[in-house]
C-alpha cells in the first residue's frame, strides 16, 4: 500500500518563504499535509503563505541561534500536536573563489556550519521523539535534508559551503542507520536551482546551459516534486539523490 493518507500529517519545512523551501512546502500542502512554514526575517511572507493554506502555521526563528532553533520545534509541536515530516531546507551560502584561501575565514566556516549543519542536527534531535511517536510500520516518519551537488563533487560556491553540504549529506546516511526503522532520513543534492540564492551565480548558469545534458538549471517546483516522491515512499532511506540535470555525467 503506497498511497498514504496525508490528511492528519504535519510537515515542517525550514526556510519555506523562498525558493526551494517554499516550493516544497506548497507541494506538501497540495498533497494534503498540514504545513508549518518557517523563515528567519521574511515574517510577512511567511504569514501570507500560512494564511493561504487553511491548517498551516508560520514560525519565525533564526537558525544561527540555538535557543531559537529549539523553540521552532517546541512551537510547531504546541501548535499542531505532532510532527511527521521534517524538511531541513534553510541554508546559507558564501561565494568565494576556491583559490582564495584567505577569504574563507574561520568566521565564514563557523557561520556556514552553524546554519547548514548544526541547526539541522539540533532540529532533528529536538524532533526525534515526536517523529518516533507519529511513525507507523506502514508509514515511517521522515527527515529530508536539502544538501547540494557541491557536497558530493569538488564544486560549489565556496570550499566552506561545499564542505558544510558534504557534512549534511554524510550526517544523512549516519542518521538513516541510527533512526531506522521508525524514521527515514534522505537528502536531495540539487545542482543549480533558479531561486533568489542563485540569482547572481552567472558562471553556474553558463555552466548548466552549456554542459548539463538538460541544458538548464532546475526550477524549485522540480526539486519539490522529487521531495514529495522521497517523502511519500515508505521504504527509501539513506539516499542522497542528485538532481543536477545530468551535469555530473559530463
Ligand atoms: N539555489 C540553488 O541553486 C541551490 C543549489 C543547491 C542547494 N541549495 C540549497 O537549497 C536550500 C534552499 O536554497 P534556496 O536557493 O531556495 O535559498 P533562498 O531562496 O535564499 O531561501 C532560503 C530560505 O532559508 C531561510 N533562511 C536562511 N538563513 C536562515 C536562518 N539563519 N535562519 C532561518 N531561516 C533561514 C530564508 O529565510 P529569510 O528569507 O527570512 O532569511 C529563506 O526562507 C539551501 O539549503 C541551499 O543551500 C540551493
Amino acid at each position: 500500500m503506497l498511497a498514504a493518507n496525508n490528511n492528519s500529517k504535519v510537515a515542517l519545512v525550514t526556510g519555506s518563504t523562498s525558493g526551494i523551501g517554499k516550493a516544497i512546502a506548497q507541494r506538501l500542502a497540495q498533497d494534503g499535509f498540514t504545513v508549518a512554514f518557517h523563515s528567519r526575517s521574511s515574517v510577512e511572507a511567511g504569514k501570507v503563505l500560512a494564511a493561504a493554506h487553511p491548517t498551516a502555521s508560520y514560525v519565525q526563528a533564526d537558525l544561527f541561534d540555538q535557543s531559537q532553533t529549539r523553540r521552532l520545534i517546541t512551537e510547531v509541536l504546541c501548535h499542531h500536536g505532532r510532527l511527521d515530516v521534517l524538511v531541513n531546507n534553510a541554508g546559507i551560502s558564501a561565494t568565494i573563489s576556491h583559490t582564495d584561501l584567505q577569504a574563507a575565514t574561520p568566521e565564514v566556516w563557523r557561520d556556514l556550519y552553524e546554519v547548514n549543519v548544526i541547526a539541522p542536527w539540533t532540529l532533528i534531535t529536538e524532533a526525534e521523539n515526536a517523529l518516533r511517536q507519529s511513525s507507523t510500520q506502514a508509514c515511517p516518519s521522515c527527515i529530508l535534508n536539502i544538501s547540494s551537488h557541491a557536497g558530493s563533487r569538488p564544486k560549489g560556491a565556496s570550499i566552506p559551503y561545499s564542505a558544510s553540504k558534504a557534512a549534511l549529506s554524510h550526517m544523512t546516511k549516519l542518521l538513516a542507520l541510527s533512526l531506522a526503522p521508525q524514521i527515514r532520513v534522505n537528502a536531495i543534492a540539487p545542482g543549480l536551482v533558479h531561486t533568489p540564492m542563485s540569482e547572481h551565480w552567472d558562471t553556474a548558469r553558463e555552466l548548466w546551459a552549456t554542459r548539463a545534458p538538460m541544458g538548464r538549471g532546475a526550477e524549485p517546483e522540480e526539486i519539490a516534486q522529487l521531495a514529495a516522491m522521497l517523502i511519500a515512499n515508505p521504504y527509501i532511506t539513506g539516499e542522497i539523490v542528485l538532481a543536477d540535470g545530468g551535469l555530473n555525467l559530463t
